[in-house]
């Protein structure tokens, strides 16, 4: 297929395009390099830099491009920031996003899969979280997909849009060439990694007295290759099936911060320090979730299971590239 790949020079984005590119598919990829870099992007794929709002640009990339499929991905994405400035979060997530709906339909491009997450659910009160799951988000990024979901399902219904959301838990890890870079890093792997490059003195605990049994919150970590690889088994399903549906990406099993910064000592063989501060705002206690559905319909498994080769994956990457793609 020849797809488009919105947000492709991001962390996801980019390792999206790595495995699309090796299972032959044809890539156009795009991204407006706000927060994404250029480096990261497969030099197979020809690269656009263009913003998902901008309708004369976007509709040129159609028009330029016999385009079958988009994935999605281009989108702010930190939970914190949200909260003091939900309007670029509603803008890009949202608005943005429609642009890119009604420029796929103009061009009679009807497949999409959207890069979704675990924030649409809020605070569960069912561990793991299963798609059935009520949606009540506790952050304007989470609001901000999930209205983008709703969207989604009533373009389904009236223009006959096939689509997938893939609901992201926490991607982590890193492929042999690609991986974290953001600027602020706000994700707690990259930052514990960056403690043990000794490039910070100490990783912030946002938080210990979460009702949870350390006190710090508990997330379902999963490897950026396992959700790029998602990807492909949804277009693929797309191709057989009118989906229209959401599934959870994640690995079933939860761990506290605590636990995360104690994998990363094991692996890293260093000693981090740790520094308590208060709750981060819009932060739940526990997201985990159930991937039965991906399992079953999609036929997802995930390869890595365990925490600690998923952090050996982000340090190998990290010492590899101890500024990023800055160097
Ligand atoms: N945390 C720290 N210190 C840090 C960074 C994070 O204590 O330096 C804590 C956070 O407070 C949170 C946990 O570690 O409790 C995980 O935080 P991340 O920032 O790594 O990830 P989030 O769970 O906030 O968000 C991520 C993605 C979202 C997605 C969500 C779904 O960034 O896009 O996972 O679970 F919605």
């Amino acid at each position: 297929m020849n797809i488009l790949v919105t947000g492709a020079a991001g962390y996801i984005g980019s390792i999206v395009v790595q495995e699309l590119i090796k299972e032959r598919h044809s890539v156009v990829a795009l991204d407006n390099l706000k927060h994404g870099h250029r480096e990261a992007v497969s030099p197979e794929a020809p690269f656009i830099q263009a913003e998902i709002g901008g309708a004369e640009r976007l509709g040129q990339v159609f028009k330029d491009n016999k385009l079958e499929a988009v994935a999605h991905l281009a989108a702010e994405v930190q939970v914190e920031e949200s909260m003091s400035a939900p309007e670029k979060y509603f803008r890009t997530n949202l608005i943005c996003g429609m642009n890119l709906l009604d420029t796929m339909l103009r061009y009679n491009v009807n497949k999409l899969v959207f890069s979704s997450t675990a924030a649409v659910y809020g605070n569960p009160d069912s561990i793991p979280i299963e798609e059935s799951h009520p949606t009540m988000p506790i952050n304007p990024y989470g609001e901000s997909k999930l209205m983008f979901e709703k969207v989604l399902d009533w373009y389904g219904y009236a223009y006959g849009l096939k689509f997938i959301s893939l609901r992201y838990f926490n991607a982590a890890g890193a492929s042999d060439r690609l991986g974290e870079d953001h600027d602020p890093e706000t994700h707690l792997i990259p930052n514990v990694l960056k403690v043990a490059l000794g490039q910070c003195q100490h990783v912030v605990v946002f938080g210990t007295d979460h009702p949870t049994s350390d006190g710090t919150c508990i997330r379902d970590y999963i490897h950026v290759s396992d959700i790029a690889r998602a990807h492909i088994l949804a277009l693929k399903h797309l191709e057989r099936s009118q989906a229209n549906k959401a599934y959870n990406l994640g690995n079933g099993r939860g761990y506290s911060v605590f636990e995360v910064i104690e994998t990363a000592r094991k692996v890293t063989g260093i000693s981090i320090p740790v520094v308590n501060r208060p709750r981060r705002p819009g932060d739940p206690p526990v997201l985990v979730a159930s991937s039965e559905l991906a399992k079953s319909e999609l036929g997802w498994e995930p390869e890595y299971r365990e925490l600690e080769t998923i952090i050996d994956s982000a340090w190998r990457w990290q010492k590899e590239h101890t500024h990023g793609y800055r160097e």
